[in-house]
């Protein structure tokens, strides 16, 4: 079972209880909406870390659509069900207590984070980065388990932590992926039946397609809007619209997009320790 700390107050009051001192901390930063790519991240979190906390935040900062905002699902008691047997703590504050500042301080990275999603979605990694150090100052985790599906962020927080000198390891945990190759996330949900069939050509064209550029032509004319699709460092990242509903996907251009496909007709078990056992 988790403890639900509803602010920041009851979370501080936690931690520094006598259960909490001294022990490896893993935190599963999210946005709530959990899925079986978010319980990936908890079950990894929970197999390496004495205590694990998930964070719940639906950060306001990030989105530079304010009607993506209005629409972010909001399920917290399905997110506690599906957290309880991996996180110790849910920590779910409040927008003006992580924002106290009117968002007058912010972690803003001047290159990479204006390619790709930046140049698509301007101020989205200034929100992104700016968040993640809050919510590592307020959990002071040893660990924290980001998804490779958002291959760019992860990057950036890579880099955020090695530039500000955080005593923090980030993992990056594989992409969980549906039966037919669609990557989790919160936002397939908004697809209409004959849309959900069809954003499973996303990741199929992207891996198939021999170069970038043939896999923009082919996502078009499968009926995309393609926002970019490029090859960096050895990974081909893209990302695309469909019913107005924006996917995004990465892939290593070596690598098999099976690797962490859920089973068919099912949810891949994952098993976590018990709530005793320890690294
Ligand atoms: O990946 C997400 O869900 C969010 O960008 C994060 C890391 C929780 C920050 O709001």
């Amino acid at each position: 079972m988790s403890t639900l700390c509803a602010g920041i107050a009851a979370w501080r009051a936690l931690r520094d209880s006598p259960g909490w001192a001294g022990r490896s901390v893993g935190l599963v930063p999210t946005m709530g909406a959990l899925h079986a790519g978010h319980e990936a991240l908890l079950a990894r979190a929970r197999a390496e870390n004495e205590r694990v906390v998930l964070t719940v935040f639906v950060n306001p900062t990030q989105f530079d659509d304010p009607a993506d905002l209005a629409k972010y699902p909001k399920t917290l008691d399905a997110d506690a069900r599906l957290a309880a047997p991996y996180a110790d703590a849910i920590v779910a504050p409040a927008p003006g207590e992580i924002y106290r500042d009117g968002y007058r301080y912010r972690v803003t990275e001047s290159e990479r984070s204006l390619l790709l999603e930046g140049a698509h979605r301007p101020g989205h990694f200034t929100g992104v980065l700016t968040v993640v150090l809050k919510l590592f100052n307020l959990v002071q985790p040893c660990r924290a388990y980001f998804g490779e599906k958002d291959w760019q962020q992860l990057e950036l927080v890579r880099g955020m932590v090695e530039a500000l000198l955080l005593p923090i390891e980030i993992v990056g945990c594989p992409t969980v992926r549906e039966p037919d190759g669609l990557a989790l996330s919160s936002r397939n949900r908004r697809l209409s039946p004959a849309g959900r069939l069809k954003a499973a050509e996303f990741p199929r064209i992207l891996q198939a397609a021999d170069s970038a550029a043939v896999a923009a032509a082919r996502l078009e004319a499968a009926g995309f809007t393609v926002d970019y699709i490029e090859d960096v460092g050895g990974r081909r990242l893209g990302a695309v619209r469909l019913e107005s509903v924006r996917l995004i996907d990465n892939l290593s251009l070596a690598s098999e997009l099976e690797a962490m496909t859920l089973p068919a007709g099912g949810r891949r078990p994952i098993r976590p320790r018990t709530q005793s056992s320890t690294p």
